[in-house]
């Protein structure tokens, strides 16, 4: 690694470690609900704004513009993991839950959120009701902010080489009873992690 780059990975990952210590401070205070979680948004905020600590060569995307998803840190128990996710055009996920909280902020690039409500009671296994319930746009200082049963869609439009925080309270690696909905057939089936850059 050529000397600018590792001294900018250094740089980063100080100020990543700031910044998850504030995040943790806010959970720690605050709980999680809604208003804190926009307080965290507001950490990762002033993070994204360093953006000579990301500089886009660090985090490529995969073969053929596939997306990819880089850990910045975690706590040895998997807790306030905090990633880039990159990606371009036509990156799409189904609709799908946490089973933790999360914050995404944009740092370069913008993210269309689709929010979901479910209708059903859960009763029934393998089967789901949800309706779309509005649409966000992850760009400058909108932040999405989840709890662990809100069920979102995430779209990236254009061109460019997005790159966006993820801030769970676990790690990805870790939930293991997240779910994706097929909202056409009224179903759901288990939502695996896909790779993580460590
Ligand atoms: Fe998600």
């Amino acid at each position: 690694m050529p000397r600018n780059q590792r001294e900018t990975a250094a740089h980063r990952s100080e100020a990543v470690a700031e910044t998850v210590e504030r995040i943790q401070g806010i959970e720690q205070a605050d709980g999680v609900d809604y208003p804190s979680l926009e307080k965290i948004g507001g950490a990762l905020f002033d993070l994204a704004a360093r953006k000579d600590l990301f500089p886009a060569d660090d985090f490529p995307l995969g073969p053929n513009k596939a997306s990819k998803i880089y850990l910045l840190q975690e706590d040895p128990d998997g807790r306030f993991a905090l990633y880039m996710s990159v990606g371009t055009g036509g990156k799409l996920t189904p609709p799908h839950d946490h089973t933790t909280w999360a914050v995404i902020v944009s740092v370069q690039g913008r993210e269309l959120n689709l929010l979901f409500d479910r209708l059903d009671d859960g009763s029934v296994p393998g089967k789901a009701e949800i309706v779309e319930s509005g649409r966000k746009v992850v760009e400058g200082r909108t932040a999405v902010c989840l709890l662990p049963d809100d069920i979102h869609a995430v779209a990236l439009e254009g061109d460019e080489h997005a790159m966006l925080f993820h801030m769970y309270g676990l790690g990805l690696d870790r939930l293991d009873r997240r779910i994706a909905f097929n909202q056409a057939e009224g179903t759901y089936r288990k939502f695996p992690a896909g790779p993580i850059v460590k």
